[in-house]
Parts: C-alpha cells; structure tokens; sequence
C-alpha cells in the first residue's frame, strides 16, 4: 500500500521513516516534506503545502493511498479530516470539531471545567478591561494565554503584573497574533515537572504510547525563551506505573469519553502536556491533537510495531486488539536549531557532515531542510534536524545522540547540551 503523511517537519520525517520500515507500505509520499524525507529509502515528496486541503485531497486520490495521516495541528484544526472523509478518503487524525481540543484554549478550559479534568484555575475574557481586573486581583505570577494557534507561541508565562498586562493587551488588540489572540485565557500558575503524554485513539479506545519528556525552554538548564521543543526522549522515569494509571483514569478518558458525549468523537494522536504538581497530582496544560515534535522522533525509534498497522487500527476502531510494542531501550533526540531560533533566522545554509557515516544506533530526522539549486542540503526552518540515539539507558542514548549531534555543523548552528538531564539525574 501507499500512504501520504502531511507535513515537513522533523516529526513528519519519523512517522514516513516508521511507517517506510512496514513490509505492507510500498511507498510514503510526504506533502510538502524536507530534503530527510526526499532522502529516505521508500519515501518520496510531492510539492504540496500542508495547508492546501483540496489539493491534499487530490494527490491522496491520485496516488490512490490507503490511507493519509497528519503531523501538524494547522490542517487539523482545519477540518482536513472532515474534507478527505466526505471525499471518501480515510484519513487518520480528528475532525475538525474534536480538534478544537487544540484549536480553542477557552472551549479546552471550559471542557476540562465540565468533565472534572484537572487543569489549572483559569478565566477567559474577550476584553482587555475585564481581563485586567482580573490579572490585578489574582496578581502575578499568572499565565495569560491566546485562545486560538500560535505556532507553540501564545504562551506568556508572566512573573510580574506589568509583564501579564501586557501579553493581555498585546493579545487582545490583534497585535501579536490576530484573530487567534482576540480571547486571552488568564490561568494559574502551576509549578512542578512538565511530562508528554501521548496516546493513540480510536474513537472509543485509548492506547498510550510509551511516555515521552520534552524540553521547551532554549537553554541549558530549562533556561531562556520558550520553543518548540529543544530535545525529548523516552522513556520518561518520572511516569511511573501509578502516575500513568492517573493520567489514563483522569484525563485521557474523560477526556475521550467527554468528547463523544459531547458529539466530538475523537480519533487520531492525542497529547496532554501535563504538570505532575510537588504532591504528585498530574494537571493539564494544554491538549495536541497530534504527535508532538520532537517527541515523534525518539518515540518512534523506540516503537517495535509495525507503524501502518497501528494507524490502520485506530482508522478502523481496533486499537484496544492492536499490537504495540517498544523497544526496551531509551531513545534521545537532540534538536539542531538554527542561530536565532526561536527568533529569526537564516535559511539556506549548507549543512556539513551529512555524508558521514551515522554512528551506531543513530539516526538523523530531518525539519527544516531543503536542497538549493547545487542539489545540497541547506537549512530552511528554525528546527533544522533531530539527532536521536537509542542506548541501554537514557545517559547512553544521550552520548550516541550527541555524538551524532557533535559531527555535523553549519553557521549558526546551536543546540543544548543537557537534553535528558532529568531522567539522568532521577
Ligand atoms: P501550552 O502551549 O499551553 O502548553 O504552554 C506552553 C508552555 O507554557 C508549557 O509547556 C509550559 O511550560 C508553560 N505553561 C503553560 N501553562 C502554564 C501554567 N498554567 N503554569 C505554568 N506554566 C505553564
Ligand atoms: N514538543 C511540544 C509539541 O509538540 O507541542
């Protein structure tokens, strides 16, 4: 079978690499991809931008692909899932009103509020009076937060009471992130350690993958401006047996259940970034209606199952029966990032030490790439590559990963020296 992946980023080219590996999949086309998926054995790109539906849609038909999954949020949201199954077409991921989940912060707040789903104390507000009030009598430190996407952006972690003013105001102007920011979320500020939990659904069913741990801050240290994600790597030994069987039993299933019964049956990946508080209580940040990036790609290295069959059961409503294994070992994934990041940057610059040979238990995801007029690969995104390792523990994963990391090089090129230092010191 055929299968198309939509997306280009780092966590695209894991999932055409996984499902790439599936004796059942003779081809994966990635729309748009990178120059790592034009690359990989078995995948191959078609020039289609992730956010053209239609066009989606027709390069699905054409090529005749038995199915389509996607990475990002944007064509979620969207409503792709929606246009491909009223074309006939199967498409693995949630409807466009189970993906509001991600889409809207407020209707995820108030859902939460409505199924008894831990999360922070919060209120929404559409005026920027109304939400000062409130900033001024709960006092800082507050989180204010844009209602709609904003590329991983619209979150102001406020320590002072000037400071969450103005991400307020700025929001709900239209200024920082238009329509998107017009309702602000103001939200306690929960403290503890952040965790990924991510699950694949089926419409009823809910299977966890194994767990995962990112680190969003720039820096060494968790310190700096927030991004998309530096570095992740699975498994996470903070999710022990108990806190896992809470996560399920409190908010993945509700979750779920409360979707359904509100109308909004939800299939695809589901992501619950959650803060595990000092007395062990897991509250949820924010619902993805996907994979996260980077989490994808040292998750999926760990993954032993064959990758289509686990999409084709969830499609099909028998993932409770699928087979799902892991590989024992720990995988590590440090990100590349572009000089800049998560500010401005440059693109277009040749990527050194590409041809060398990986070493052992490597494997390099590619994000932002693109091949120049010289056919070399250049850079062309903030998050340029991921360098994952697989080892006995998650310190040998890191050394195999930085390893990787340490041959390659461009101008500008930076990224943390510490990604796993959690799960190393735990
Ligand atoms: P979100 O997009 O909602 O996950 O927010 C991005 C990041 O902001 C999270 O990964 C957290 O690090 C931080 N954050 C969000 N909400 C809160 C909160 N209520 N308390 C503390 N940190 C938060
Ligand atoms: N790594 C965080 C995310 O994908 O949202």
């Amino acid at each position: 079978m055929k299968v198309l992946v939509v997306g280009g980023g780092g966590r695209e080219h894991a999932m055409a690499w996984a499902l790439a590996r599936s004796p059942r999949v003779e081809a994966v086309i990635v729309a748009p991809g990178n120059a790592g998926t034009a690359l990989e054995p078995k995948v191959r790109n078609a020039q289609v931008g992730a956010g053209d539906i239609p066009a989606l849609a027709q390069l699905a038909r054409h090529e005749a692909v038995e199915f389509t999954v996607v990475g990002p949020e944007a064509p979620l949201v969207a409503g792709i899932v929606d246009a491909f199954s009223e074309a006939g077409l199967r498409c693995l991921g949630p409807t466009q009103q189970a993906a509001e989940l991600e889409g809207s912060k407020a209707f995820a707040k108030s859902f939460m509020v409505r199924h008894g789903i831990p999360t922070a104390a919060h209120e929404t507000f559409a005026d920027l009076d109304a939400a000062a009030a409130y900033i001024r009598e709960v006092g800082a430190p507050v989180v204010i937060k844009a209602d709609g996407l904003a590329a991983g952006k619209g979150v102001t972690v406020a320590e002072n009471l000037d400071e969450a003013l103005l991400a307020a105001e700025g929001m709900l102007s239209g200024e920082a992130f238009g329509e998107a920011g017009r309702r602000v979320v103001v939200e306690e500020r929960l403290v503890g350690e952040e965790i990924s939990f991510i699950a694949l659904v089926d419409g009823e069913q809910v299977v966890s993958l194994a767990s995962s741990q990112d680190h969003k801050a720039r820096d060494d240290g968790d310190q700096g401006p927030n991004t998309g994600g530096m570095g992740a790597y699975s498994p996470a030994p903070r999710v022990d047996e108990a806190l896992h069987r809470r996560i399920m039993d409190e908010v993945m299933t509700p979750a779920v259940h409360g979707l359904a019964a509100e109308g909004r049956r939800y299939t695809g990946f589901l992501y619950a970034g959650l803060m595990v508080t000092p007395d062990g209580v897991p509250k949820v940040l924010e619902f993805n209606c996907r994979l996260g990036d980077p989490e994808a790609q040292p998750l999926l290295m760990r993954l032993d199952s064959d990758f289509a069959e686990l999409c084709l059961a969830a499609l099909d409503g028998r993932i409770a029966s699928a087979d799902v294994r892991w590989d024992a070992r720990a995988a590590l994934g440090v990100v590349l990032a572009a000089g800049g990041y998560p500010g401005p940057i440059a693109k277009g610059l040749p990527i050194e030490g590409l041809d060398l040979p990986l070493p052992p238990d490597t494997r390099l995801f590619h994000g932002g790439t693109a091949f120049d007029e010289e056919g070399r690969v250049v850079t062309h995104g903030g998050r340029v590559l991921c360098a994952c390792g697989l080892g006995a523990s998650v310190t040998e994963a890191q050394e195999k990963a930085y390893r990787l990391a340490d041959q390659i090089r461009w101008d500008g090129v930076f990224y943390r020296r510490d990604i796993g230092y959690r799960a190393i010191q735990r």
